[in-house]
């Protein structure tokens, strides 16, 4: 029985509904949710040029207090419905590891749950991409790299950085929708079989005590239509007992728990921390 939704945004993403969280909260409520974790998307560090066409990609650096406060207020204010944790999905951008941990260390103390994931990827040419922007904008970062096949080396290179990265005690230790890559590989199909290099981040994350985000968000992207990661790999990670943290990576209020009854199957545990 599903007990929460442990990867959720809020009215501070700039790219999502303008839901306000106590909509998300009650929306979890009214699901019969006891848990949900806010992990908003931390804002991108303060060099880093937000690649993004919209320039959206993250939370306003100013709105963090803002964030936080509301979060805790929800957190007294509905504490015996449910458990809320606040929380950040913080990027991982090769380059910028000072910068990640800065945040991690000045906020961390204030966070109870935490996301690490990756969206930004480095071409060659030294130009930034946000991958799951949209379609246009990963076939654009395809061109870039040099094809799909130079772009997907790219990402899961990119994700065992991101695991093994020294980013101070406050790193997070969930890793979010792994084979995010493949958001859009209906249009794009997978160039080649990454089976073995999927293994060893199952393998890394098992070593370093880490979690995996089973994420529901792709089952409804027109061009993924798959959870993150992939029922098969899932699998893998059941076989090398990692938990698993259901999150439906609601950018809306109603998103809230979306597709859960597709993780009916497997043994999901709550955050560890
Ligand atoms: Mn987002
Ligand atoms: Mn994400
Ligand atoms: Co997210």
């Amino acid at each position: 029985m599903m007990i929460g939704d442990f990867h959720v945004h809020t009215q501070y993403c700039q790219h999502g509904a303008n839901d306000r969280m106590e909509a998300y909260v009650l929306q979890a409520i009214k699901k019969g949710f006891t848990h949900l974790s806010f992990t908003e998307h931390a804002p991108l560090p303060e060099s880093f040029i937000d690649p993004a066409p919209g320039r959206d990609s993250a939370m306003d650096r100013n709105a963090v207090e803002a964030y936080v406060m509301e979060g805790k207020a929800l957190q007294a204010q509905y504490k015996n419905d449910l458990q809320i944790k606040i929380g950040f999905e913080v990027d991982y951008i090769r380059g910028f590891e000072q910068e990640t941990q800065t945040f991690l260390d000045t906020y961390g103390a204030e966070m109870d749950d935490g996301i690490l994931s990756v969206h930004m990827l480095q071409a060659p040419n030294e130009a930034y991409f946000c991958i799951d922007y949209s379609k246009e904008e990963f076939g654009r970062a395809a061109d870039e790299f040099g094809g799909l096949l130079s772009l997907y080396k790219a990402y899961y290179d990119n994700l065992i950085a991101s695991i093994e990265a020294e980013l101070g005690s406050f790193k997070p230790s969930r890793i979010g929708h792994m084979t995010l890559v493949q958001k859009f590989q209906l249009a794009y199909p997978q160039p080649a079989d990454f089976s073995k290099e999927q293994q060893y981040i199952l393998e890394l994350i098992k070593e370093k005590g880490y979690e995996l985000d089973v994420n529901t968000a792709g089952l409804s992207k027109p061009f993924c239509k798959e959870i993150y990661p992939s029922p098969q790999l899932i699998e893998k990670a059941v076989q090398l007992d990692i938990p698993l943290v259901p999150g439906s990576d609601s950018h809306a209020a109603s998103s809230i728990g979306k597709a859960f009854e597709e993780l009916s199957a497997y043994p999901l545990t709550l955050p560890r921390k």
